[in-house]
């Protein structure tokens, strides 16, 4: 409730000082390893916040933007939403919620005047590839050659997502790899290659 009352406030302020309330659920991180090797804490945490945070904020600011009938929810996908990855098995399972999830809810949304843009980007130069261990200098593994050959810059990304926004898309994926990676039905990633 007390959540709820917090975003009653932010998303009126948004309004009432004549913007428009965008609410972009971009937090998330992923974890690279056999599964069985993981930390089981770090999954959870991860699945914590790829998913549900991202849930319980699509339905606080979705909430409140259906009464006004305006705004818009960006959620944050991934490439890794489209295929399962191995060594990526619970991050790819949480990136294909985002997709399935805001999917469903932007025709929900769309009677109120509201839109659900869902974005999935591929490799982008970001701390993320640190994070999960994709360092350049000192990786001879396939996956990580790929990531660094194909990473797009993360202002590329941004301005392709505020072009899908201002054209009131509901789906968007930055880059031309990327787009063809999705639109060759079949092509997926050779699994082989994260191991
Ligand atoms: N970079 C890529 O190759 C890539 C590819 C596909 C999809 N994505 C997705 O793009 C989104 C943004 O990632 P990025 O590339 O910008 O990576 P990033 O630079 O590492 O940023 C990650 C963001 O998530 C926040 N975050 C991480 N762990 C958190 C936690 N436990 N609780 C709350 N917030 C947390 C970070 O907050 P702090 O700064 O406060 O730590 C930061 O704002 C993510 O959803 C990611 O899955 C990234």
């Amino acid at each position: 409730m007390l959540v709820l009352q917090y975003f009653s406030n932010e998303t009126e302020n948004y309004w009432k000082f004549g913007g428009r309330c965008i609410a972009k659920n971009n937090a998330g991180f992923d974890l690279f390893d056999k599964f069985v090797d993981m930390d089981f804490e770090r999954i959870k945490e991860m699945l914590q916040l790829n998913m549900n945070t991202l849930t319980l904020l699509s339905y606080c600011f979705g909430k409140e933007m259906a009464k006004k009938g305006d705004g818009t929810i960006i959620n944050v996908g991934s490439t890794a939403s489209f295929q399962p990855l191995p060594h990526m098995s619970a991050y790819s399972a949480s990136k294909a919620f985002v997709v399935s999830f805001s999917e469903a809810l932007h025709k929900e949304m769309k009677p109120y005047g509201v839109n659900v843009l869902c974005v999935c980007p591929g490799t982008t130069k970001t701390a993320f590839l640190k994070e999960v261990g994709l360092e350049k200098d000192n990786d001879k593994r396939l996956i990580s050659k790929i990531a660094h050959m194909v990473a797009m810059k993360p202002e590329d990304v941004a301005r392709i997502v505020w072009e899908a926004y201002q054209k009131n898309k509901s789906f968007s994926i930055p880059g031309k790899l990327n787009n063809i990676q999705y639109s060759l039905l079949g092509l997926k990633i050779p699994t082989e290659s994260f191991i």
